[in-house]
């Protein structure tokens, strides 16, 4: 079994039940200047420490690097983090207060997050040691740190053997430097063709854009399409790899990008061939939209080799859903 090891975000969750974005849109006479919930949920998130949580939940043994700040907050992170069996020796503690987000949710499953970044900015590639990058490491990174730090991060691993995941989320421009260090890219639609675009690459459709991404920089780009599942392109491969989503009830989707890359890892480390890690990273996305928050609703290993058998493998995936 490799090992998980994780550099990314922190992040404080509040979530906030709404039942339309119109305080947002409104202007003129009848905008409001304030809004009062009765109350709030508070969680561990961030795009790095729900990937950690989830490839720990479907199995890996992970270590986590990244910042927090000194207080209550960082307290109830680092709790979290070892109540799921995540080594966090490497994570600094600094004057700048704990990220923290306000994330707005409908009934609907739509969502809007405000995130502040605080420590998150502070963490840095020389907190991993030589020691955690290797051929028995996937380095799981996302697009919340310092892209020059990831960068950094990514050019020495690549170099000691270590395979590499990024997630381009949120949406950012990536350095082709970086990406020549990418083993697996994933992406979403509009991060896809923006990516392409950006790069100068063909991003007439989807297809086209992920096809050049991975031809281009000699990686699998795996491209989550929401509930139709999942497509992925890689040199190696004669046709694109096809995955469904599981067909559930959608209560909420933070975190469901993030459920996907840990559960992908997870797989990965455990030895298994991308396009059956594809297929546990399918599960755990669509099962961790069925409650409210981004941790709480991650699936264990357990849950995901369930559901697995449920998956419509072979099912083109505008019907799968
Ligand atoms: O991917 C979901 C995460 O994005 C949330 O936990 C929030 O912290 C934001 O960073």
């Amino acid at each position: 079994m490799k090992q998980v090891v994780v550099f990314g975000s922190n992040i404080l969750d509040m979530f906030f039940e709404i039942q339309d974005f119109g305080f947002f849109t409104k202007t003129g006479a009848d905008a409001e200047d304030a809004l009062h919930f009765r109350t709030h949920k508070q969680a561990p998130g961030g795009k790095g420490a729900n990937q950690a949580v989830a490839a720990a939940k479907a199995g890996a043994k992970v270590r986590f690097y990244g910042a927090l700040g000194k207080g209550a907050h960082a307290r109830f992170i680092l709790d979290n983090f070892e109540a799921h069996r995540i080594d966090t020796r490497g994570i600094i503690q600094t004057d700048e207060p704990t990220g923290c987000a306000a994330i707005f949710t409908k009934p609907d499953g739509k969502h809007k997050i405000i995130v502040s970044q605080g420590a998150n900015g502070l963490a840095r590639a020389d907190q991993v040691p030589d020691s955690a990058l290797g051929p028995r490491t996937i380095l799981l990174l996302q697009a919340e740190l310092n892209p020059a730090e990831n960068q950094k991060l990514m050019i020495r691993g690549k170099a000691r053997g270590a395979q590499i995941i990024l997630n381009v989320a949120p949406a950012k421009p990536v350095a082709p430097k970086t990406l020549a260090c990418v083993d697996y890219l994933i992406v979403n639609e509009p991060e896809a063709q923006a990516l392409a675009r950006h790069l100068g690459l063909s991003a007439h459709d989807l297809n086209g854009a992920a096809r050049s991404i991975a031809g281009k920089f000699d990686l699998m780009c795996i491209v989550t399409l929401g509930e139709r599942g999942s497509v992925a392109f890689s040199p190696s491969m004669k046709e694109p790899c096809y995955t469904p989503a599981l067909a559930i009830k959608v209560r909420d989707t933070v975190g469901a990008g993030d459920a996907f890359a840990g559960a992908f890892a997870a797989a990965l480390a455990e030895g298994l061939p991308p396009e059956t890690a594809l297929r546990h990273a399918a599960v755990a996305g669509s099962l961790a939209c069925r409650k409210i928050g981004a941790q709480e609703a991650l699936p264990s290993k357990r849950d995901i080799m369930a559901a697995l058998p449920k998956l419509k493998i072979g099912v083109p995936l505008k019907r799968a859903a």
